[in-house]
């Protein structure tokens, strides 16, 4: 007789590689968001659910938990754990993995993007072809990036490596965080408002969480000036996005270059309607080749922890 296979939920959008492979090693109850999920997961079966994958920005919460009773593991595909009921985790001594090592460079990399695409108006221009302006009209001239001050706020994981860049692009670079990091070659600024004084490109990078919600608030924006940028592949809940909105509206922030925002999926339609604006829906980690080796971690996780009680990648 051959054993069932392990009950397992999952959250979120996963290449079809991980798809595959979750349905190889488990039997899987798949929904797209959290939101369906709570919606949609009739009790019998929550309550053989042994293990839950979840990408990390859908959020799992103490309701959908409370639906769980035999959940052993939970499993982020992703980093960033301010979406997670910690508290109710450790009340039923559930482990909790993510998948750290695979995110932090292509997050930069997407920072980056975003940074030249917002200087050199990439976009913008982009559209300016389509709309058959070419030939009517010069575009206007965007903004240089090399020999210019780039601030980055958490040199952590994604942090460092969106400074190596910036350092590779001839800017100076700076760096504010809780406390100044050893052997980094970069100027620590100990007060982010002076931080952002001195950036033409202020790269947010920290945690999310309730210790850095608005971290980046009227102040700082203020400080980064009607000439500067500012780039949040971070959370949403690190900057205050109405006071972003406003200072882009009066021109007292000149640009902003966003990945992520207060309220994700939903993105505010005031800060939409702004011309020195670019958006993107979320995809700092979207390298197909890293969201696979993401998937692959997960899926591991979940194996290791039903089969020997231990996780490759716990969330300390
Ligand atoms: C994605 C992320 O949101 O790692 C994180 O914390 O925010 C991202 O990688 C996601 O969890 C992957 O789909």
């Amino acid at each position: 007789m051959t054993a069932s296979k392990p009950q397992v939920l999952t959250l979120g959008t996963f290449p079809d590689a991980t798809t595959a492979e979750l349905g190889r090693r488990f039997s899987v109850h798949h929904f797209p968001r959290i939101g369906h999920a709570l919606d949609g997961l009739d009790a019998a079966t929550a309550r053989h659910i042994v293990a839950l994958g979840s990408e990390a920005n859908q959020g799992i919460t103490r309701a959908l938990l409370a639906m769980l009773p035999k959940l052993e593991v939970v499993a982020l595909f992703g980093v960033g754990t301010d979406l997670v009921d910690r508290a109710a985790l450790k009340e039923r001594s559930i482990p909790l993995s993510n998948t750290p090592g695979l995110v932090a460079v292509e997050v930069a990399d997407l920072a980056i993007g975003l940074m030249i695409a917002s200087a050199r108006q990439i976009i913008y221009a982009d559209r300016y072809i389509r709309e058959g302006r070419w030939p009517q009209a010069q575009i206007s001239l965007g903004r240089s990036v090399g020999k210019k001050t780039m601030g980055v706020v958490g040199l952590g994981a994604i942090g460092r490596p969106i400074a190596d860049r910036g350092a590779a692009f001839n800017m100076r670079v700076l760096y504010h965080g809780p406390r100044r990091k050893p052997d980094v070659p970069y100027e620590y600024v100990a007060d982010l408002v002076d931080l952002a004084r001195q950036s033409d490109f202020l790269m947010v990078a920290a945690k999310g969480g309730p210790d850095t919600r608005h971290l980046v608030g009227r102040s700082v924006i203020d400080a980064l000036g009607p000439n500067g940028t500012l780039v949040n592949v971070a959370r949403g809940s690190v900057v205050d996005q109405q006071a972003l909105v406003a200072a882009l509206r009066d021109g007292r922030l000149g640009f902003a270059a966003l990945d992520v925002f207060e309220n994700e999926p939903h993105v505010s339609p005031d800060l939409l309607a702004l011309p020195n604006v670019i958006v993107q829906p979320h995809h700092g980690s979207a390298g197909l080749e890293t969201r696979i080796a993401m998937g692959q971690l997960m899926i591991d996780n979940i194996s290791a922890w039903l089969g020997e009680r231990k996780l490759l990648t716990p969330v300390a």
